[in-house]
């Protein structure tokens, strides 16, 4: 039984919250001082013990191992200032403690990765604009569907993220809530004050059930899930850019560095980076799945099962970190080849919903005109011809209704650029469409 120690506790991986708790531990103190539970000097003897082990700390000086990180500190603080450090824990329990850690910490990584989040936009939205003129193909179903800009599938991502990101904010919202004074359940018969010790520490306000306060933890749970959303966005992105990579495709380049080669076939360049990021939305998808079972069916209030919260929240949220940090760096380097995009526009016959659409404007229902395009196509397959290598009399063998005008339908740049829909591929719509996102980068 040499590891029950580390079973049952859990400072290897709380010990991470160190510098968070001490920044909690002072506000508390301060705040005991203030209403006069604690002397001044007991207060001042307390919090600067917390500051010199804070100073250690981060010079890199380790914690004797204790259960967790809240008796660590409080062992460590008794170690260098004698027993009034033990006056530090009054009123307060270490289940508001920990609620009260991982608000904090939840909140300054929400505040990080919302920067790397701008920064992939700022990225992305340059690559759209470097790339205004690049045509490829628009796919449903994976299969061709109609012409579109570059800049506008690129554009597409952005727009997830600036949902993810208020995801986030919105998340940060109900994490701002301070549960520090909600003792071990009930609350304290102590004076305290636990506005005074919200404002130190940043918080908006404090919770009003202290049941609640020490046995919630939705707030992780709904950090987790903002955090798998991206991860989910990323994979469909990675997805395509193992797709653009693949010479079947041959769409994009990255830089070297984000692919490797194979051990044993030479002529291999493969989308390592990328990959990796699809795959570690398994882990992150996985963190959030064992939130949702830690917590299920917990009877208020604080259960020792939620210490178990706490390698999920850092594995999903170092996970995301990493994969936007790679993802940004990546996507950098992405060149379009765009003579290879353009070709592809002009195989699976991209044009026919325009053809169907200039009989439409013409007052053929468009129902007919769907018909009348889909003989059309079945003629051009049966003779191996493309809808450019038809002449007039071949097309008006279909449909009177066509003119010369016609063969201008057939380009593809022009039947994206035609495409002047608010939202719209159209270049006219994408850059008002650029204009609405940096807005929101403001
Ligand atoms: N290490 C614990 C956690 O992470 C702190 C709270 C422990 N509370 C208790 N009553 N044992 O949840």
């Amino acid at each position: 039984m040499q590891d029950f120690e580390q079973f049952i506790g859990s400072f290897s991986f709380d010990n991470r919250l160190s510098e968070v708790d001490i920044i909690a531990s002072i506000a508390h103190a301060k705040m005991l001082v203030k209403a006069n539970i604690i002397s001044i000097n007991d207060g001042n003897k307390i919090i600067s013990g917390l500051n010199s082990i804070l100073k250690d700390l981060q010079a890199g000086w380790l914690l004797p191992q204790e259960e967790d990180v809240h008796y660590a500190i409080e062992r460590e603080l008794i170690h260098r200032i004698g027993e009034v450090g033990g006056k530090m824990h009054t009123a307060r329990s270490r289940n508001d403690q920990i609620a009260t850690d991982l608000r904090i910490y939840i909140k300054q990584e929400i505040d990080t990765i919302k920067d790397i989040i701008n920064s992939f936009q700022k990225v992305l939205i340059k690559k759209a604009e470097e790339n205004i003129d690049v045509v490829m193909p628009g796919f449903t179903h994976l299969q061709p569907a109609q012409p579109i800009l570059a800049a506008h599938h690129l554009l597409a991502y952005v727009w997830m993220l600036d949902r993810d990101k208020q995801r986030l904010l919105d998340c940060y919202k109900r994490t701002n809530i301070l549960p520090l004074g909600s003792a071990a359940l009930a609350g304290t018969s102590f004076p305290i004050d636990r506005s005074f010790t919200a404002k130190l520490l940043g918080f908006d306000s404090v919770s009003e059930n202290s049941l609640d306060a020490v046995s919630d933890r939705d707030f992780a749970i709904e950090f987790v899930y903002c955090i798998s959303m991206i991860s989910l966005h990323l994979t469909r992105f990675c997805e395509e850019i193992i797709l653009w990579m693949n010479p079947e495709f041959a769409y994009i380049s990255l830089d070297d560095k984000f692919t490797s080669g194979s051990s044993i076939m030479p002529q291999k360049r493969n989308p390592d980076c990328a990959e990796v990021i699809r795959g570690k939305s398994g882990r992150v998808f996985g963190d959030l799945l064992a939130l949702l079972t830690i917590v299920k069916s917990l009877p208020l209030a604080y259960n020792r099962d939620l210490q178990e919260d706490k390698p999920p929240v850092f594995d999903a949220c170092d996970n995301i970190k990493m994969s936007l940090d790679v993802m940004v760096e990546m996507i950098k380097t992405l060149k379009f080849i765009k003579e290879n995009t353009l070709k592809s526009t002009e195989k699976g016959f991209m044009a026919a919903t325009e053809l169907a659409d200039y009989l439409a404007k013409q007052g053929v229902p468009f129902r007919t005109a769907h018909g009348i395009v889909k003989d059309l196509l079945f003629y051009c397959q049966k003779n191996h011809k493309t809808l450019n290598e038809l002449s007039l009399e071949e097309y008006n063998k279909f449909s009177s209704i066509f003119k010369q005008d016609i063969f201008g339908y057939l380009d593809s740049k022009n039947i994206a650029n035609m495409k002047t829909s608010y939202g719209a591929t159209s270049k006219k719509s994408i850059i008002l469409q650029m204009k609405n996102i940096k807005r929101t980068l403001k």
